[in-house]
């Protein structure tokens, strides 16, 4: 067997532990060839393929290396135009390979679920600090992420006290808020807004300023996805031939703009940006990412193609691509952790 394997969209703590451990239990366990595919999709598109062999040596002492080895692309698109995908497909056809582990987001799968409808079996395994891939409870570079920003709402909080201010930490998350929420419950942060949750500005004041009286300082975190109630959300900026375009950032500063003339203290902004990309992975994630590596291994050993490893209700496991391709997964409005939010008294802005 020879197995192509690739990392697309943006990079997430944790991806060198699933390459280290795809590739060791597929040479362990059924000497397989494997062949790291260059930048993503682009390495495979590429007139001329850009590849590594994967061996023992390549993948040891990787494990807690953030990044990953292969480079990543997430403007890469295979499916562009009819040319593009025949050649990858001649390209994977060429390099001999058997079959094709993507490891990536929702992107990623919707483009390897085209690969696979062309005939190129692949297995994709769900990488994403959002934590919003259907089919997978909890994607591995989550939890790195959430505490990154947990540690900076806690700096956050230190300097706001000292100038009783307000504070705005913007995090990324895409459309759906699960780092703002769960880093905001870790920071205790004083009000939390999510894009699932439309705020509205003067429920935001209202907390703002019954703090102004009593402790001085508010301390809110907002996912980068989040939107007034009847507003849009904010974009950075458009990313031509990307398979998802939109790049959001900057609502901290749009809200800190809306909240400004309503209150007294002054209102501080702050993007966190790709510093929760960065890093090394948390033992939990190199844990996960170890774990989904063998499943993903195990998958094709089995001859089981075309799916994506899943984790549900704590048990690994696999769906296929068709299933999860294309979807996204947002906090549910009854979710437990924006129940317990709400008892213990924060606010999520409606
Ligand atoms: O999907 C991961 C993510 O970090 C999002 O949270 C964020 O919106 C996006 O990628 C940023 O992408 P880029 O690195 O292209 O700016």
């Amino acid at each position: 067997m020879r197995i192509g394997v690739l990392t697309g969209g943006g990079d997430c703590p944790g991806l060198n532990a699933v390459i280290r451990a795809v590739t060791k239990s597929l040479l362990r366990q059924c000497g397989a060839e494997v062949l790291g595919i260059e930048d993503g999709f682009a390495g495979l598109m590429d007139v001329a393929p850009r590849t590594q062999r994967l061996d023992w040596e390549r993948v040891s002492g990787i494990l807690m290396r953030g990044g990953t080895i292969l480079g990543t692309s997430n403007k890469a698109n295979p499916l562009a135009s009819p040319a593009l995908t025949q050649r990858t497909l001649d390209n994977a056809r060429a390099l001999g390979l058997d079959a094709l582990v993507a490891i990536g987001g929702d992107g990623t799968m919707a483009l390897a679920h085209g690969l696979a409808e062309h005939g190129l079996p692949v297995v994709g395994v769900p990488k994403t600090i959002d934590n919003d891939i259907v089919g997978c409870e909890r994607s591995f570079g989550f939890d790195t992420a959430v505490a990154t920003v947990t540690e900076a709402l806690e700096r956050i909080q230190t300097t706001g006290q000292s100038h009783g201010r307000v504070m705005i930490v913007e995090t990324m998350g895409r459309y759906a808020g699960w780092i703002a929420l769960e880093a905001g419950l870790a920071g205790a942060a004083d009000v939390i807004l999510l894009p699932e949750i439309d705020y509205d500005v003067d429920a935001v004041a209202r907390v703002c300023r019954e703090r102004e009286t009593r402790q001085r300082y508010t301390v809110i975190c907002i996912g980068e996805g989040a939107k007034v109630r009847g507003g849009a959300m904010t974009v950075e900026r458009r990313v031509a031939d990307s398979p998802d375009p939109l790049r959001l950032g900057g609502v901290a500063h749009v809200l800190r703009e809306q909240l400004q003339p309503l209150l007294h203290s002054e209102v501080r902004a702050t993007v966190l940006g790709h510093v929760q990309r960065g890093g090394v992975p948390t033992p939990f994630d190199r844990v996960l990412a170890t774990q989904f590596g063998n499943q993903a291994a195990q998958l094709l050993m089995a001859g089981q193609v075309n799916r994506m490893v899943t984790l549900q209700a704590g048990v690994l496991g696999s769906l296929p691509l068709a299933d999860v391709a294309h979807q996204h997964r947002n906090v549910p409005l009854d979710h437990p952790l924006l129940q317990a939010a709400r008892q213990i008294g924060v606010s999520l802005g409606d």
